[in-house]
């Protein structure tokens, strides 16, 4: 298949491109490169052989998705461009607002004038607000999201929605991401934070090469087992796998799917420091702290759906994805 990836040379979507050249789709990828590299796309290469077609491009930017795209027969977007830093969302309100719902409005208006109604959707756990229940199904309901960040996610999904209930031609699969960590195995591509790293994984590899002294673990006085963040950590190569999945549906003219992906199993901060510490054989100091503003004690997938519907589940643990964090950091200590 001819597929369309938004936030091409980003951090989930180059794992993606890797895992569909693999399958045999052509890619035609734009980015641009807000939050990202044009040097990705020679790293795809050195893994795949093949050099993805990539435009560097806006999605907000309606008349140069039109002179790119106009004579292109695209048979599936997977839309992955996006804003996604939590904390900046909240100062940055209008911006985040503007690039990401903006952006997906202008990009839905050119994929149905070039007749693509075909679209895969990069949402996140983060519309469940404080869920109402773990493990988390698809039909728990969407909660109160306690940053812009996630209201941009949480409101893309009712445009999506509202879009196929108007014509119901359109295919549309939500995937909502839990944690995605880890890295491609070769360390050729991998995650490439800006600045301060906000997740977890990002700084404690950055712990690991003496880049920052300590972590800080924020709250030990959850409701959890050992009183710290219980999250749903998932490989990215497996992430990337579910879009491979996905596609599948889309073929089927599945009309609108929502699907979790993660790996059903709840880890604590103090797990994925621990476990860190003895796949890699590196001491990661740590204070304790107190809590993160926004920040929920238990937050994991129930993913049967996916496996039902789309026969995908995860299969890396999460020794795999401290290892592959690792390597990838090791690798690219710049
Ligand atoms: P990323 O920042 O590495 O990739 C996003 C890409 O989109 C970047 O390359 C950026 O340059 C590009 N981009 C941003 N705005 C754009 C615009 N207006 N036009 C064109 N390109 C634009 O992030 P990622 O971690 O790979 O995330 C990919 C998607 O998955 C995002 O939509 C993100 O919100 C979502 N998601 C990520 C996580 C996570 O923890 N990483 C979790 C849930 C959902
Ligand atoms: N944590 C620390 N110290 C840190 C960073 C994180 O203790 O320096 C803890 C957090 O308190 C939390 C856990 O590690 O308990 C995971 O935190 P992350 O920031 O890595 O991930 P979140 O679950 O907070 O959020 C991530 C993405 C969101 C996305 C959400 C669900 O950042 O964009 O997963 O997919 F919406």
């Amino acid at each position: 298949m001819n597929i369309l990836i938004t936030g091409a040379t980003g951090f989930i979507a180059s794992h993606t491109i890797v895992e569909l050249q693999q399958n045999g789709h052509h890619i035609i990828g734009l980015d641009n490169l807000s939050n990202s590299s044009i040097d990705t796309i020679d790293k795809i290469a050195q893994i795949t052989g093949v050099t993805p077609e990539f435009y560097s491009i806006d999605i907000c930017d309606y008349n140069g998705l039109m002179s790119v795209l106009a004579d292109k027969k695209i048979d599936c977007c997977i839309h992955f461009a996006g804003l996604k830093a939590v904390g900046e969302s909240v100062s940055k309100p209008l911006e985040y607002y503007d690039n990401n719902i903006g952006g997906t409005i202008t990009l839905l208006k050119v994929l149905r004038e070039i007749g693509c109604l075909n679209i895969i959707f990069s949402s996140s756990a983060t519309v469940y607000g404080t869920p109402a229940f773990v493990p988390i199904t698809e039909d728990c309901p969407k909660g109160i999201c306690t940053n812009p960040y996630g209201w941009t996610k949480s409101m893309i999904e009712q445009v999506l929605l509202d879009t196929h209930h108007a014509n119901p031609d359109w295919n549309i699969v939500i995937l909502r991401y839990f944690n995605p960590i880890g890295a491609h195995e070769s360390g050729i591509i991998g995650e490439r934070p800006n600045g301060i790293p906000n997740n977890l994984m990002p700084y404690i590899t950055q712990v690991a090469c003496g880049k920052r002294e300590k972590l800080f673990v924020y709250g030990n006085d959850y409701d959890t087992p050992d009183g710290t963040g219980v999250r749903d950590y998932i490989h990215v190569v497996d992430l990337a796998r579910g879009h491979v999945k996905a596609l599948d549906a889309i073929r089927n003219n599945c009309g609108a799917e929502i699907f979790n992906l993660g790996t059903g199993n709840g880890y604590s901060v103090l797990d994925v420091i621990r476990t860190f510490e003895s796949v890699n054989g590196i001491n990661i100091p740590y204070e304790i702290v107190s809590r993160r503003p926004g920040d929920i004690a238990s937050c994991y997938a129930e993913p049967s759906k996916a496996e039902k519907i789309l026969g995908w589940r995860a299969t890396h643990t999460l020794q795999d994805m401290c290892r592959d964090s690792w390597n990838y950091q090791s690798k690219n200590q710049d």
